[in-house]
């Protein structure tokens, strides 16, 4: 065999280097090529977490807080509600889902009141509202009763065009 003189030798080992370095700048480009193409290479599949709501208070409601900056004439403005005992639980419990229009637009006895609570409760999802139930029918048929303000009278006497 013949024998490789020092300079031949030294080029051939920097050859070898060169096309080793190629090859990891190569390998290096692809690898983080693919990231971009896709970034979730490495991340695990994500589990799919299905909500099942279980019918009971969330513990995050507390969206609305009655501050007195907000009550103008007894009225909590942002949400319109009549501010007396027991409308901070309104405003958290019926606000939680809907806008509290559809309790400021609505009239009802306590029984009304009673049978839209389980109504929602029934086809809703409305939790079960424990020791709040009392507290929110109080509120609510004391200002939202049939007879109260907000609702203009019905009308009388009224004499009909003959078409
Ligand atoms: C878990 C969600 C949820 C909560 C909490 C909730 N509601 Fe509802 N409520 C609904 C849904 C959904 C509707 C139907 C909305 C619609 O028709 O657009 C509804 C409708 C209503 C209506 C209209 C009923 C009708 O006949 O059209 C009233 C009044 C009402 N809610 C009052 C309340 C009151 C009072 C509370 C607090 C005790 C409350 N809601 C809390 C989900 C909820």
């Amino acid at each position: 065999m013949e024998e490789l003189s020092k300079k031949e030798l030294v080029l051939k080992q920097a050859k070898l280097a060169i096309n080793f370095g190629v090859g990891v700048i190569a390998f290096a480009s692809i690898w983080v090529f693919q990231f971009t193409i896709f970034p979730d290479f490495f991340k695990p599949e994500p589990t799919i977490v299905e909500f099942i709501p279980d019918s009971t208070e969330p513990e995050s409601v507390s969206y609305f807080e009655l501050d007195s900056a907000d009550i103008e004439n007894g009225i909590h403005v942002p949400t319109g509600l009549i501010v007396d005992d027991g409308c901070q639980d309104v405003m958290v419990t019926c606000g939680a889902c809907h806008s509290l229009d559809l309790v400021t637009q609505n009239r009802a006895t306590r029984d009304g009141w009673k049978e839209i609570i389980v109504w929602m409760q029934e086809t809703q999802k409305l939790w079960d509202l424990g020791e709040k139930e009392v507290v929110i029918l109080d509120y609510l048929a004391k200002n939202y009763a049939p007879e109260n303000t907000g609702r203009r009278k019905n009308i009388e006497n009224i004499e009909w065009y003959n078409l």
